[in-house]
């Protein structure tokens, strides 16, 4: 049996004050990574000493624990219950228009925190609000799917934000792999621990960022990894109030509501107002 070192534990987390603003689910996730980085570490016969945050699996590692789950990592978070035992529960009914403001209430339980805090580092960095949108929407597509979330969450937004807004929500997730100092984008420890310390991005991801270095956009789908993982700061427990006048502004909330307008992807609007639906 793995014992926990609470102070290491915490430490490779980024300390107290973000396991404070961590949602369980996510503490839960940490729990199982950190647990799953010593059993690598004990495997190899390193488990004495060292800190957890210097044991990082490869990437060989993280493939071998695949049949170790009951589910698949690239699940949406509505979709599944991850801990072994847990079930999933009853959700909030919708209304029969939903607003964003409604999903991000009764269905973005598990990314909105977090995309929250990084809207709001972004607003504090004075960026165009379009952007900020970007920010407050970047990961909420996780609750639907998690695989290749910034194309499926382009996909989904593009309907309803300015082109710039889907634009960066899409180029997020390759431009998340290459560090930029410049702007102040380090290769972030956690995905060091997700996908493995030497994993390398597929071409298709190295092409997308390639693309995205030379568009007159960059900057945009820069700074959603630039205001991501470092959102979590004690001081910043933010609500969606502060956003409410961009969404009015920039988000085309249908008169129909989410999911029964038409659009191109109003099916995945309402496969997260009813992950339960059986087909
Ligand atoms: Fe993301
Ligand atoms: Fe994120």
């Amino acid at each position: 049996m793995i014992k926990i070192d609470r102070r290491d534990f915490i430490a490779s987390l980024g300390g107290a004050a973000a396991v404070a603003l961590m949602s369980h689910e996510a503490r839960a996730d940490a729990i199982e990574h950190y647990l799953e980085d010593r059993l690598y570490a004990q495997a190899e016969g390193s488990a004495t000493g060292g800190s957890a945050a210097a044991a990082f699996p490869t990437a060989a590692e993280i493939h071998a624990a695949i049949p170790t789950r009951h589910y698949r990592r690239g699940a949406g978070g509505l979709f599944v219950a991850t801990q072994p035992g847990q079930n999933v529960d009853f959700l909030a009914e919708m209304s029969a228009k939903p607003t964003l403001l409604e999903f991000f209430e009764k269905r973005f339980m598990r990314t909105s925190n977090h995309c929250l805090q990084s809207a709001n580092k972004a607003m504090q960095r004075g960026v165009q609000e379009e952007v900020i949108l970007a920010c407050l929407l970047h990961d909420t597509i996780q609750e639907l799917m998690k695989t290749d979330h910034g194309y499926w969450g382009a996909a989904m937004y593009e309907p309803y934000v300015p082109p710039i807004t889907s634009w960066a929500i899409r180029y997020h997730q390759a431009l998340r792999f290459f560090p930029d100092e410049a702007a102040g984008y380090h290769y972030p420890d956690l995905y060091h621990r997700m996908y493995g310390m030497d994993y390398v991005p597929p071409p298709h991801i190295q092409a997308a960022k390639t693309f995205a270095e030379g568009h007159e956009w960059y900057h945009a789908a820069r700074e959603v990894t630039v205001s991501d993982l470092y959102a979590f700061d004690d001081t910043a427990k933010v609500t969606i109030d502060p956003f409410m006048n961009i969404i009015e502004r920039h988000f085309k909330q249908p008169a129909e509501g989410l999911g029964f307008d038409n659009s191109p992807s109003a099916h995945m609007w309402r496969s997260m107002g009813n992950p339960d639906a059986p087909l």
